[in-house]
């Protein structure tokens, strides 16, 4: 097998650990460990204390798929797969469901692996693009006229990278009709669910949706982390779960012993741990909303509507924002993510907020642009 190089990913290998401050992470800042294991309630302290660091099952540990389907409404421990982060079960899931033959719509700008995989599968792939001027909407009637005969698989994010777009609950439940009326699966990226700004945007699961919908979920994001390396897959499609399990035998096998218990103890205690991440965000959002008020003349901001990631754009004549982000992070040690590491071809930047740097950060972007952009 022969993919193309994730370009974000390699991005990152040059620049996460090199930059003093990472104005474009995706994920909340990293729960302190310490902090975790004080979350534990006895049977999990004492899992923790008592853990053999042997093979763990390869479906993922008992409770840890009990916790996760609590998470949704119509799930059952059996219908959740467990995986190295979100990454992997894109890899597998999208492997085994589609094939030279097979044609994917797919969001798009948005994670690459959401649709290199598909592509490397041998898929036909149909970008949907979402547009600044309508606020990252998804265009049911543009989607509606996207599906074909072949089509196995539509692929969306919400709330979604790089953007922050959430859709409303009727253009969900219209993308949900496309979806089941094409007879296709549709899997939803909800790595980001659990961070909507107001707690009554959040969309039902892509799992309890339809019968044929499979959500993504993944501890790094909402729950702050990104280090564990836990991931699911939650589908009512047993089958094709199954088959998923199988093609993961290839891969990792199984969970990491040591991050299914923590996993476990940080689902348990997940009012805590999310009521943190939405604290984070909140009060960097509030600093951001100030700062695209002063530069409202030299940045395009759509105001994401959830998750800890949005995409402005730099409006200033002549400046290329690849040529401003490189001498940002060279001078101020601030870090962004062009869009052309999406291969978006406007002016826009991915920006995160989920970060307790971000004042520092910002403080330092907003002195650099004092000095190159007025
Ligand atoms: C939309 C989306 N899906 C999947 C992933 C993969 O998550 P993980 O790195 O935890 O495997 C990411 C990570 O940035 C993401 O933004």
């Amino acid at each position: 097998m022969r993919i193309t190089d994730f370009a974000l990913e390699r991005y990152f290998a040059r620049w996460e650990f090199a930059a003093r401050h990472l104005l474009c992470a995706s994920d909340v800042q990293g729960y302190p460990m310490a902090d975790l294991l004080a979350l534990a309630d006895d049977e999990a302290r004492g899992m923790w204390e008592g853990l053999q660091l042997g093979y763990t099952e390869s479906t993922g540990h008992p409770l840890l798929r009990r916790e996760i389907a609590s998470l949704y409404d119509s799930i059952e421990p059996d219908d959740v797969l467990t995986f190295a982060g979100a990454e992997e079960a894109v890899f597998c899931l999208v492997n085994v469901l589609v094939g030279s033959g097979d044609h994917v719509i797919v969001t798009w700008p948005g994670y690459q692996s959401l649709y290199e995989i598909a592509r490397t599968a041998g898929a036909d792939v149909t970008l949907h693009e979402l547009h600044e001027h309508d606020g990252w909407a998804l265009d049911l009637d543009r989607l509606r006229g996207q599906v074909t005969a072949a089509t196995r698989l539509i692929v969306v994010n919400l709330p979604h990278n790089p953007t922050g777009m959430l859709p409303d609950r009727a253009t969900y439940d219209g993308l949900v009709e496309i979806a089941a009326e094409a007879g296709a699966h549709l899997l939803v990226d909800e790595v980001y669910r659990g961070l909507e700004f107001a707690e009554a945007d959040r969309l039902p699961a892509g799992a309890d949706a339809l019968p044929l919908g499979v959500s993504l979920g993944v501890m790094s994001k909402a729950y702050a982390m990104a280090g564990l390396r836990i991931g699911w897959l939650a589908t009512r499609d047993r089958d094709l779960l199954a088959r998923v399990a199988a093609f993961k035998d290839y891969t990792t096998i199984c969970s990491s012993a040591p991050s299914e218990i923590l996993s476990i103890i940080a689902l348990r205690a997940r009012d805590q741990v999310l009521a943190r991440s939405r604290a984070i965000v909140a009060a960097n959002m509030d600093l951001l909303d100030a700062f695209f008020d002063d530069w409202a003349d030299r940045f395009e901001w759509v105001r994401p509507r959830a998750g800890s990631i949005g995409f402005p754009r730099l409006t200033v004549p002549g400046v290329r924002i690849d040529d401003w982000a490189a001498a940002l992070v060279e001078t101020e040690g601030v870090l962004l993510l062009p869009g052309s590491q999406f291969g978006h071809p406007g002016n826009h930047f991915r920006i995160g907020f989920g970060r307790t740097d971000l004042p520092e950060a910002l403080g330092r972007l907003e002195t650099y642009a004092e000095r190159t952009l007025r």
